[in-house]
């Protein structure tokens, strides 16, 4: 059965502007359409601060249950533990990202471990 995913990249002051989060963003946009993903299915956005600014910019991967509340997950998207937050993510890294996490269903935890 097909997966749901929310990936949500921050776009604080420090993210956004000290730290190009707009350029990973972008980079998302221009995989996803090329990337397979192994019938899952993606929703991309932006989000305003994870709280981890000294570790941007971050990236948000969460697989979605059709129980979950989607008010509760916009205010809270960290909260539970289906939500992966990847630390410090470059451009090049987001095809890695949609080829391991989203198709493969296997986080990149190297990724979860940078300070
Ligand atoms: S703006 Fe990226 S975590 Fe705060």
């Amino acid at each position: 059965m097909p997966r749901k995913y929310t990936i949500l990249v921050c776009r604080g002051p420090e993210c956004g502007d000290k730290r190009h989060s707009a350029d990973v963003h972008a980079a998302f946009k221009r995989d996803l359409p090329t990337t397979p993903l192994g019938g899952n299915e993606v929703v991309l956005d932006l989000y305003s601060c994870f709280g981890k600014c000294q570790r941007g910019p971050n990236v948000l991967v969460r697989e979605n249950l059709p129980t979950d509340n989607p008010m509760m997950l916009r205010l809270m998207p960290t909260a539970g533990g289906r939500a992966t937050l990847y630390h410090r993510v470059l451009p090049s890294e987001v095809r890695r990202i949609l080829e391991e996490h989203i198709a493969r269903g296997q986080p990149l935890t190297e990724f979860t471990q940078r300070k």
